[in-house]
């Protein structure tokens, strides 16, 4: 039987990356797979968490994979994008909380939500406090609601990656800088990949993420909640 045969998975923020790659995973390990992104469910829209869910009595399993980064030195940071970074990595998780917790509770049926958090939670970056700050209180959030998901059978983990190879470097415009100063894509991810001391060398690919997202979604995983599973390749030793 294949790991996730019989459930029903919605995945956020899955037309492209780590989420796309997830949804096709979760779909070669038999779930029935709602992949959604910011035209069908717009996680920052408390209406549209309420509308998605209420379509899906048969919930099984919730990926909060929606995410954006915006990169700036704090005294340069703009107010707008600090407060878009956040509700959408931090709000956007806590409505997909708030709505699927109960949602699992009324059907009386067991639940596992994983979030897709980051190393950035872990370990800061300069020029990047908006996404490390959103990344480090989305990981304490989902403790909370691992916490109380006490007594209802609903399990909430975190997969923390560091670099994966996603359209989300490829809008910045230092990779692009990046890109021109090399002349291919390929020489800038192998700059940016090569992270001094990190014990394994370069960039994920969004399957290496998926496979522990997947995991952590499965019934496998049946003593799992409240952790944060950190794949970085040794990033944050
Ligand atoms: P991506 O840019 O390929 O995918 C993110 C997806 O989220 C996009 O399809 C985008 O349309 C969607 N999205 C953005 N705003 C949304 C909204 N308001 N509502 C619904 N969907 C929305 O990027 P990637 O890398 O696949 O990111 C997925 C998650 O992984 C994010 O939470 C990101 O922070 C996290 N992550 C990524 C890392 C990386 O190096 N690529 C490292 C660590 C974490």
């Amino acid at each position: 039987m294949k790991r996730l045969q019989n459930k029903t998975a919605l995945i956020t923020g899955a037309a492209s990356g780590i989420g796309l790659a997830t949804a096709q995973l979760f779909q070669a390990e038999g779930a029935r797979v709602i992949s959604t992104d910011r035209d069908t469910l717009d996680v920052t829209s408390e209406q549209q968490w309420r509308s998605t869910l209420q379509s899906i009595p048969d919930l099984d399993i919730l990926v909060a994979n929606a995410g954006i980064s915006h990169a700036a030195p704090v005294a340069e940071e703009s107010l707008d994008h600090w407060r878009r970074v956040f509700a959408v990595n931090l709000e956007g998780v806590f409505l997909g909380l708030k709505h699927a917790l109960p949602h699992f509770r009324s059907r009386q049926r067991p639940g596992s939500i994983v979030i897709v958090g980051s190393a950035s939670g872990r370990k800061a970056s300069a020029g990047a406090a908006a996404y490390c700050a959103s990344k480090a209180a989305v990981a304490m959030l989902a403790k909370v609601a691992a916490l109380e998901g006490k007594s209802s059978n609903i399990r909430v983990n975190v997969v923390s990656p560091a670099g994966v190879v996603t359209p989300m470097w490829k809008a910045m415009p230092f990779f692009q800088e990046l890109e021109q100063k090399h002349g291919s894509e390929e020489a800038a991810w192998r700059e940016i990949g090569a992270v001094s001391d990190q014990p394994l060398e370069g960039f994920a690919q969004p399957l290496e993420i998926a496979r522990v997202i997947a995991f952590l979604a499965s019934d496998e995983a049946s003593y799992v909640t409240g952790a944060d599973v950190l794949v970085d390749a040794g990033f944050t030793c």
